[in-house]
């Protein structure tokens, strides 16, 4: 948790910018960041409690920024160390703030490490977030698709609706407001950019952008 100090070390360098703010201004951004950590405190034991009665399994160190919205007839399994924001207003996108709805046959699981902002998630089969992968403001992850697509077994209510498992891989970062089809693989460390339509599977190491999402390039270790 930050201290006085560093405050006071940000409005020393405020101070001489060309933009200065008042030390009374720098004590009360000092304060309303303090209740703003108060309130999240509260948003996460309510998440928690929520979560749990809906039969998922928390880790340790989970923190949830904001409120859930949860429907959970499946497994939600949220390993430690997971960050879910859920806040209206987000300047990355997504005022419907985080939704996880997991169907009866549905594993919903977020590794140690990952994290998501304003996502909704829709999971009949299986959705997993890899270690430290990072899902951007306003994404949708959705492995199935949601009516069945033939016409006639839709007004029928027949046949199967298709579904096919997600994989965000190891320490991924998916762009803000993109959506995630099912059966789609993101491979571990690869990006995708704001606004994509994943419909193919992504490799390793990556860069992948666009509607919908084709390869822009490969990330390479800087030398
Ligand atoms: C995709 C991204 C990682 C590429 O960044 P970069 O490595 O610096 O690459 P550049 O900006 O040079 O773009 C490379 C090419 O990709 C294209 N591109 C970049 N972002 C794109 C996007 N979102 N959709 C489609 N094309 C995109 C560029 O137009 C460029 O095309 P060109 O080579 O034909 O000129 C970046 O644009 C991005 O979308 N980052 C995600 C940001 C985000 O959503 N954050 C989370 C907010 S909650």
């Amino acid at each position: 948790m930050k201290s006085i100090f560093y405050y006071l070390r940000r409005f020393n360098e405020r101070a001489k910018s060309e933009y200065p703010i008042s030390l009374t201004q720098a004590i009360l951004i000092f304060i309303v960041n303090k209740l703003e950590r108060i309130f999240y405190a509260f948003t996460t034991l309510y998440g928690k409690i929520k979560l749990i009665l809906w039969g998922a399994s928390i880790g340790r160190n989970f923190k949830l920024h904001g409120s859930l919205v949860l429907n959970n007839y499946g497994r939600i399994i949220i390993e430690d160390n997971v960050r879910i924001n859920s806040v209206h207003y987000y300047v990355g996108g997504g005022n419907q703030g985080t939704i996880l709805r997991i169907g009866a046959q549905g594993t919903f699981i977020m590794k140690d490490g990952s994290g998501m902002t304003n996502t909704a998630v829709h999971c009949f089969n299986s959705i997993t977030i890899c270690e430290g992968a990072m899902i951007g403001g306003g994404c949708l992850l959705m492995d199935n698709d949601f009516h069945q697509t033939n016409t006639f077994n839709r007004i029928t209510k027949s046949g199967n609706i298709s579904n096919a498992p997600i994989v965000i891989g190891k320490n991924a970062f998916i762009g803000g407001m993109s959506i995630i089809r099912r059966g789609v693989t993101i491979g571990e460390g690869s990006v995708i950019g704001t606004g994509s339509l994943v419909t193919k599977s992504v490799p390793p190491y990556e860069i992948w952008a666009g509607v919908p999402a084709k390869f822009i390039k490969k990330i390479e270790r800087d030398s």
